[in-house]
């Protein structure tokens, strides 16, 4: 048989990056990858449900926030401003913002090309007089905004509490990145997650219907079907700690049994027990989030925090 290059059967291209970072994190002791990896067309469907899991609040939590101090952001923002959106995804809480606030343009980041041009014209045509200005890009690199809102003053907006997934360090550089890019005048709101109860904490990541325990699981299957890996599936248990030190819940996937198996040619061995640090969700006290945004080069302003104290939506300005 021969095989053209339309053919279902041609080898797929290994993405360079995700083969280093796997190998990197296989190789390290302890084993960890980042979490950028979950989010391959299944992982983001398998996202999406989590945030409607009874289990994890902070989606919930954050869109009441947002769909209730509407006039409070109008008034402290004011309008005319150009929203810009990091990780944009999906989008869902955004049009809420944009109801308040009356922005002059808004431009949504996103690495995912497909995801974001689907929200961007869903976005379009609800808010037909906003011109919708879609980034293709990591915000972790260096990025130029569209000249089209050139001398706007800007509004970033960073929900879902995705600082948390970044170590401090790296979540100080990206807020500075944010800052320079942003410029003089710029305001962030950033969602931030709060430091909570241990036991309900690890049940927004570890929920009885086995959704995180499926997106945790599902970069196994990635592996073996991007990196040539035999991982067996089943050699694994999705696991969700909270590490109180680090104020921090950690997913793991744990062998299960003494593992032996390849990744791109390269042979790797697990004992029974050890794991690999997949993810760190990082909750802060009030305090925290403060302290990490002044680090960052911004100077909170506001703070809207739901009735139970699970999660804080910030306003700062740059400082
Ligand atoms: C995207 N990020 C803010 C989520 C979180 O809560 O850390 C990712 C997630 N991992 C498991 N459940 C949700």
């Amino acid at each position: 048989m021969f095989l053209t290059d339309e053919a279902p059967m041609r080898a797929r291209a290994i993405d360079p990056a995700f083969r280093h970072d796997i190998l990197d994190g296989l190789s390290r002791n302890p084993k960890a990858t980042p979490p950028l990896w979950f989010y391959d067309r299944r992982g983001s469907e398998l996202f999406e449900a989590i945030t409607d899991l009874p289990e994890y609040y902070p989606t919930r939590t954050e869109t009441a926030l947002l769909k209730a101090h509407g006039p409070d952001f109008a008034a402290a923002v004011g309008q005319g401003r150009a929203v810009v959106e990091f990780g944009a995804g999906s989008a869902r809480k955004t049009p809420h913002l944009l109801r308040a606030i009356v922005p002059a343009a808004y431009v949504p980041i996103d690495i995912s090309g497909d995801f974001l041009h689907a929200s961007s014209a869903a976005l379009a045509q609800a808010f037909p007089d906003l011109p919708v200005l879609p980034l293709v890009g990591d915000f972790n690199r260096p990025l130029d905004l569209p000249a089209a809102i050139e001398g706007l003053p800007r509004l970033g907006f960073f929900p879902g509490s995705t600082i948390g997934n970044m170590e401090p360090d790296a979540a100080v550089d990206l807020l500075r990145a944010m800052r320079r890019l942003l410029g003089k005048d710029a305001m962030l709101l950033i969602g931030m997650d709060r430091i909570k109860d241990r036991d309900r904490l690890v049940a927004a990541y570890d929920d009885a219907a086995g959704v995180t325990a499926a997106f945790n699981l599902n970069l196994i299957e990635r592996i073996n079907r991007e990196l040539e890996g035999d991982l067996p599936i089943d050699g694994f248990a999705h696991r969700a700690i909270w590490n109180d030190q680090k104020a921090r819940i950690e997913m793991h996937l744990e062998a299960v049994r003494p593992l032996h198996f390849h990744v791109a040619g390269q042979c790797f061995r697990m004992d029974a027990g050890e794991t690999i640090h997949t993810e760190s969700s990082h909750k802060y006290g009030p305090r925290d989030e403060r302290l990490l945004l002044r680090a960052g080069g911004w100077e909170p302003v506001r703070e809207w925090t739901d009735e139970g104290g699970l999660f804080t939506l910030v306003l700062a300005e740059a400082g």
